[in-house]
């Protein structure tokens, strides 16, 4: 059984498998490099050879247990169509909408649009690097895409205010997400993606009122769809207040934490296993704090079924040397 099964399926806790959000990132020289003769991100993401090769380069250099797919949650509304470039030091920009494209988009042309992410896979988990270890898929929650379809460009602090007042739009859209997610979830599975990761980036953005509707609901279906093809899901529901009503509701096999929720509480509320929570900075200090950091999270989650993990990506300044630090402490813990 692979490692991150032990912990979902078989609630094993006597050790702790580790992987890391961004894993494969600019943090590396090795990517840097890569990234350097590619400017256009998306195309990077297409081309097979070069994001197979990037999603291995963490896994030549640290013990890691998994490989997450070198892609990203905006390939989804690229593949409906819209356009999104990266801006350097800006993030990510998407065009507009054409509502009547989107809508007549058909599952053969997305897929063909997208193969190059599934060829990937493929290499990626036939790979003898990944004997024994887990190959993770994963799409952006409905929600999470929502905003940055509408909203065009990263939400940081704040929705725009106008954001509930494209109600047309936000109608129409969700139904043609959860319909394509599906599709890209599946690929990827049948690609050779065993675990699949759903990151609700800005869960934390909403009110309680609008949870349901916006989060709990979509989030749901799609959990249920990744539950009925035999696959583990994990949620990572980034600054929702309640964790625990998430899971109750949602009820994900695993549940992803960030950094600002109190882990002991995590670990007395939530029965199911759980991932992540060091704060990413931590990396940006020194070893004896990162052990102790690290730590802390191993301590209170000793009892628990629990992926190490950050709880957010690795920040691009983070030192290799410190990463691999992490990693050792947690295999040797
Ligand atoms: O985790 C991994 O290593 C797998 C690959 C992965 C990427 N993005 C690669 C990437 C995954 C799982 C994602 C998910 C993703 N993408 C999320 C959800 C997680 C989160 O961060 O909250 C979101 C919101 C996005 C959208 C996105 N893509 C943003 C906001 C950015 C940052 C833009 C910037 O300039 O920093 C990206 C770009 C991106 N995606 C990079 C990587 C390695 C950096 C690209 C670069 O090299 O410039």
């Amino acid at each position: 059984m692979k490692p991150l099964n032990k912990i979902i399926t078989n609630k094993d806790t006597s050790f702790n498998p580790i992987w890391i959000m961004r894993q494969a990132g600019r943090y590396l020289p090795e990517f840097r490099e890569v990234r350097k003769k590619n400017p256009n991100f998306i195309n990077l993401c297409l081309n097979d050879n070069l994001s197979s090769e990037i999603t291995l380069q963490p896994l030549k250099r640290f013990e890691l247990d998994a490989a997450i797919i070198f892609s990203d949650i905006l390939m989804v509304p690229y593949g409906l169509g819209q356009s999104v470039e990266f801006k350097k030091n800006f993030g990510p920009i998407l065009g507009n909408i054409n509502l009547n494209e989107v809508t007549k988009i058909k599952e053969i042309d997305f897929v063909e649009k997208l193969q190059n992410v599934y060829r990937a896979i493929k290499k990626v988990s036939s790979n003898s690097n990944l004997n024994n270890k887990n190959t993770i898929g994963f799409v952006g929650a409905p929600w999470t895409l929502l905003v940055y379809m509408v909203n065009k460009q990263s939400p940081k602090k704040i929705l725009k205010k106008d954001f509930f007042k494209e109600e047309l739009l936000i109608k129409k859209i969700l139904p043609i997400l959860e319909k394509f997610l599906k599709i890209h979830i599946k690929k990827q599975i049948d690609s050779g993606a065993n675990i699949i990761q759903i990151f609700d980036s800005w869960a934390g953005l909403l009110n309680e009122k609008d949870l349901p509707s916006f989060v709990y609901a979509p989030t749901a279906n799609l959990v249920d769809y990744v539950k009925s093809l035999n696959i583990p899901v994990i949620c990572f529901p980034r600054e929702i207040k309640n964790y625990k009503e998430f899971c109750n509701i949602v009820k994900p096999d695993a549940i992803s934490i960030d950094y600002n929720v109190d882990p002991k509480k995590i670990a007395e509320e939530i029965k199911i296993p759980v991932q992540g929570g060091l704060d990413p900075k931590i990396l940006l200090t020194d070893i004896e704090t990162l052990k102790k950091e690290a730590s802390k999270y191993l301590d209170i989650f000793k009892d628990h079924p629990y992926i190490f993990n950050l709880g957010h990506g690795v920040l691009p300044e983070t030192n290799p040397n410190m990463f691999d630090y992490l990693v050792k402490t947690v295999k040797n813990y």
